[in-house]
């Protein structure tokens, strides 16, 4: 029996990198997949190729959650995928500064209007989608940025433990309620997706800033979209049934330890 059989999901930013593979696992364990992006064009082909529904959802809109709550107003799981570093598109000169000393507040706001906002409005419409069953899974896509400080990364780091923390809030929320619906958020650190790009660059060093990224991860190598796929599926099955509220780290070990550890 595949292990999502006849559930319905619905995935934020599944147009590719990460959103693309947990939807492709989805669809692989046998549940309807609503993939959604707000790339239009790029969320149509990625469902077209894995055989979901695509539906336009910019997650910072208000607006945007109600007419999906109005489409699909019955749903098994959620992941809130989508999510922006600030540091997205072409710039002409130097990215934005992201530090708490330059940041503008204008780039602060839009990293947490998508990251922060968007958590919070897909949850809410995911309890209620989920009340009339009284049981689902909402998986909340936050990274090892939420659990450490990002000096160069300020508004995502605080936007990323900001998800983290309601998660916890929507897990004893739900089970408050006497509801079955988890909540639970997943933490990665370096995942080989188009994210990347604008830091690796096109340049002859794409190879060498690819390792460098990597130098200080215990396991030496960026991680793979498909191996976060597979932690969602777990959280999105009846396997982690006994699971809400918690936090699951996929860093290739980055924080089993700490830089400062005293030396051997
Ligand atoms: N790749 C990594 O190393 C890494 C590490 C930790 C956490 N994450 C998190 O994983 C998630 C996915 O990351 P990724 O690397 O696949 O990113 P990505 O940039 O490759 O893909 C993000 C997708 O989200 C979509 N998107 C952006 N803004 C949106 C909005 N307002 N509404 C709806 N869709 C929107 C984009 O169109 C894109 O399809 C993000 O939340 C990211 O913060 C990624």
């Amino acid at each position: 029996m595949p292990r999502l059989n006849k559930k319905t999901a619905l995935i934020t930013g599944g147009a590719r990198g990460i959103g693309a593979a947990i939807a492709n696992a989805f669809r692989d364990e046998g549940a309807d997949v609503i993939l959604t992006d707000i790339d239009a064009e790029n969320g149509q082909a990625m469902a077209d190729q894995i055989g979901a529904t695509f539906a336009r959802l910019d997650v910072a809109s208000e607006a945007d959650w109600n007419t999906i709550a109005e489409r699909f107003p019955a749903l098994d799981v959620l992941v809130n995928n989508a999510g922006i570093t600030g540091f997205e598109g072409q710039f002409d000169d130097a990215p934005p500064a992201h530090d708490p000393e330059n940041a503008t507040l204008a780039d602060w706001r839009s990293v947490h209007a998508v990251n922060t906002d968007g958590t919070f409005l897909g949850c809410r419409y995911a309890i209620r989608a989920m009340r009339a069953n009284g049981a689902g899974s909402i998986v909340n896509i936050s990274s090892r940025s939420g659990l450490v400080g990002i000096p160069m990364a300020a508004a995502y780091a605080a936007s990323k433990a900001a998800i983290r923390n309601h998660t916890k809030s929507v897990a004893l929320y739900c089970a408050a309620q006497g509801l079955n619906i988890r909540c639970n958020s997943i933490h990665p650190a370096a995942i080989m997706t188009p994210m990347w790009e604008p830091m690796l660059g096109n340049g002859p060093d794409r190879a060498e800033r690819g390792a460098a990224m990597v130098a200080d991860t215990p396991m030496r190598r960026f991680g793979e979209a498909k191996e976060v796929a597979a932690l969602a599926v777990l959280l999105a099955s009846d396997e982690a049934a006994y699971m809400t509220g918690s936090e699951l780290t996929i860093d290739g070990g980055i924080l089993a330890g700490s830089a400062a550890t005293p030396g051997d």
